[in-house]
């Protein structure tokens, strides 16, 4: 099955994958593959695109002071995260549309996040229901959730969530409305047909909703509310024993406002630069969240992490654990399942590997002090 968001090409064989070493390089066969409307949703940014730019930059900037003559013959990534074990701290970051990419989908996703030991955070506006993702395989699943204005229905997603098998939930918090995205408006985005928002339909229905306008604005936009305020993470928080997360938080007094609200954890993030252009990027915010959160909840950081460096330095500076976003698209879009693990398979690697040559044994060992004197 083609969705019409692919060109009819088959899936890169494995050792075609293994000759891939970096993620960029899945970006540009990425490009190739996709159609044009397709590539400039899952890669555009908003506005100018500053902050999808320095998202990435300001990783790269940090250097890595490493420390030499440490034993680092047996060394570990493994975390927890709520309890939940995790083999290497990262999680894919909840990104919708997966069918878009690949037909498998979320599944595809899902299993190559479960084989890998890493946990996924799926999207409200996934191609796939989060029953099906959750039966798919085994590990923990997050749900991403947006306050839209129909409670009912989030009521109704939460429980159906819970019954699924999901640990938790992320409340993206930095979507009161949609960034203005010029490339998917240039390339008329709109969901192809044959795809839906399959957690959005109530049970039963047939159409619960509209998906058909041009532009994420119309064909989304119902699925979020100006209106939504710290008051709805409370009431989002008594809905569920799970811990809720507030993704999309860029200040350390916000930061300090969810936990009051009754958030469990933190998710740093600006959207991968797809909301307010110009927001900071998020390595120059993690540390402060880190410090005003003082280890009292799990942070965690996304936004242009592309590499095991990059994961390293979030660590250093804080995290609890990350969450990739377009990476695992661009491995969905090469060879659904197997590009998405070959993706985890390079950071993972590169993660290893850094804190091999930079004395760190564990990921208790990736202290602030390795990137240098003065951060
Ligand atoms: C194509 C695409 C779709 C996304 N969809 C969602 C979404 O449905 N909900 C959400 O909270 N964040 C969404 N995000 C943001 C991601 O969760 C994450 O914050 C961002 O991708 C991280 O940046 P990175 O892509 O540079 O890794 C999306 C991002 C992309 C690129």
């Amino acid at each position: 099955m083609t969705t019409g968001s692919q060109k009819t090409q088959a899936d890169l064989t494995r050792d075609e994958l293994a000759a891939l070493y970096r993620i960029d390089e899945f970006e540009s066969l990425a490009k190739s593959r996709l159609s044009e409307m397709a590539y400039a949703y899952f890669a555009g940014g908003s506005g100018r695109e500053r902050t999808l730019t320095r998202n990435q930059e300001a990783w790269e900037a940090i250097s890595v002071w490493y420390r030499v003559m440490v034993d680092v013959s047996s060394r570990s990534m493994a975390t927890t995260l709520f309890n939940e074990p995790l083999r290497v701290p990262l999680l894919a970051a909840p990104t919708a549309l997966h069918k878009m990419a690949h037909p498998e989908g979320e599944c595809a996703t899902r299993r190559a996040c479960s084989t890998a030991g890493i946990g996924m955070v799926l999207s409200s506006l996934s191609t796939t229901s989060v029953e099906e993702v959750c039966a798919a395989a085994t590990g923990p699943v997050y749900l991403q959730l947006y306050l839209g204005r129909d409670r009912g229905l989030l009521k109704e997603l939460v429980l159906r969530a819970q019954n699924a098998g999901c640990v938790g939930f992320q409340l993206t918090v930095d979507s009161p409305i949609w960034g203005l995205r010029s490339r998917e408006m240039r390339t008329g985005f709109r969901i192809p047909e044959g795809l839906e928002i399959a957690n959005l339909k109530r049970p039963g229905a047939e159409v619960d909703r509209d998906h058909s306008g041009v532009g994420i604005c119309s064909a989304l936009g119902w699925t979020i509310s100006p209106s939504v305020s710290w008051k709805d993470l409370e009431w989002l928080c008594e809905q569920t024993p799970l811990p809720v997360l507030a993704k999309g938080v860029c200040r350390a007094d916000d930061a300090l406002t969810a936990l009051r609200a009754g958030a469990r954890g933190i998710v740093v993030s600006n959207h991968g630069g797809r909301q307010l252009d110009g927001a900071p990027p998020t390595a120059e915010v993690l540390p402060r969240i880190a410090e005003a959160v003082a280890h009292r909840v799990p942070v965690i950081v996304d936004g242009g992490i592309r590499s095991g460096v990059d994961i390293f330095r979030a660590l250093a500076l804080g995290a609890t654990a990350v969450q990739v976003g377009r990476p695992i698209l661009w491995g969905l879009s090469v060879a659904g399942e197997a590009g998405v693990a070959r993706v985890i398979e390079i950071l993972a690697g590169d993660l290893d590997r850094t804190m091999a040559l930079s004395g760190c044994p564990s990921v208790s060992a990736i202290t602030r002090d390795l990137l240098g004197p003065g951060r």
